[in-house]
């Protein structure tokens, strides 16, 4: 058992906080309630491993920021921790699945729960806000050091309109704003680019000594592979931030079969980790 001190970060006892420092970090958690609303988006990160974070890095009460709000697995993990939260998010088809997912689940128990089958007194609705438009644009309207912390899932770089990646999953087809998608710039510098300049308003709008979390996969483009997530980290080390830290996430639950990539040829890796990068403003 660990010696109580005042815990200046979260509401977690010593063994809570040290379990989760460990840089390995295999989650098995299964669908959710939500799971086929959200999967429509094809990028979407449990709610389950987002309220983890979110219990690490908040308290309860505090306000959470995800400038890359999808269908809202950061909103929804942070709802069922019981902090505020806001997201920005592009594309109105995202949005709109959000604002389904609010209107037809609740929280009891702290599980999401279809709102029909919620029989008890219990009940909690999803309260937290995502607003759609540029992350760019929007994030400007947030007051300085308002913010407990930015934990959010950016694009994994750019070009995705060349990639069968955005088609398998409809990504752009609903999306009247392609050119300001991350995931849509013209080149790897060019996404770097976007991505200090939301680091520099992150920085603007995080309290002193809080947290920019960001989950982020490498990427293997022609023959080389890309370490996105360190390179990520690099540009908001150029931004200010002090880089605390990895933990390399897998979700068991719904990791894909390995790929014959290359069999017998070269090796190709079957990436099926994702980076989430822990950065301090300090
Ligand atoms: C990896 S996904 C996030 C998924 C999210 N974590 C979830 O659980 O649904 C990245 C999202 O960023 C959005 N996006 C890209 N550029 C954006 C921008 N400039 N402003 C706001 N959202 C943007 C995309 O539309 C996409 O939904």
């Amino acid at each position: 058992m660990l010696a109580r001190r005042e815990n200046r970060l979260n509401d977690l006892d010593g063994s809570q906080w040290l379990y989760w420092t460990d840089t390995l970090y295999i989650t098995n958690f299964p669908p959710d309630a939500t799971h086929p609303l959200r999967q429509r988006h094809g990028a979407m990160k449990p709610p389950e491993l987002m309220a983890e974070i979110i219990r690490f890095f908040t308290k309860k009460g505090e306000l959470v920021l995800d400038p890359f709000a999808g269908v809202g697995g950061t909103l929804i993990g942070a709802d069922l921790t019981e902090r505020e939260a806001l997201g920005f998010e592009l594309n109105r088809c995202w949005v709109q699945i959000f604002e389904e997912i609010k209107s037809k689940y609740v929280i009891v128990n702290n599980k999401i729960v279809p709102r029909e089958n919620a029989m008890t007194e219990e009940v909690r609705l999803l309260r937290s806000r995502m607003e759609e438009g540029d992350c760019l644009e929007l994030i400007k309207g947030i007051g300085d050091e308002t913010v407990d912390a930015v934990i959010t899932d950016p694009p994994y770089g750019c070009q995705h309109y060349l990639s069968g990646f955005k088609k398998e999953t409809n990504f752009n087809m609903f999306n009247p704003a392609q050119e300001k998608d991350f995931g849509n710039a013209a080149s790897f510098e060019m996404y770097f680019c976007l991505m200090a300049d939301l680091g520099r308003e992150v920085w603007r709008v995080l309290k002193p000594g809080k947290y920019f979390i960001l989950l982020i996969g490498d990427r293997y483009r022609n023959g080389e592979y890309i370490p996105l997530g360190f390179r990520v980290a690099e540009t908001m080390r150029e931004v200010g931030f002090r880089l605390k830290g990895v933990k390399i996430w897998c979700n068991q639950a719904t990791r894909r079969p390995l790929r014959p990539y290359a069999v017998y040829q070269c090796f190709v890796p079957n990436i099926s980790h994702q980076n989430i990068l822990i950065l301090r403003k300090e």
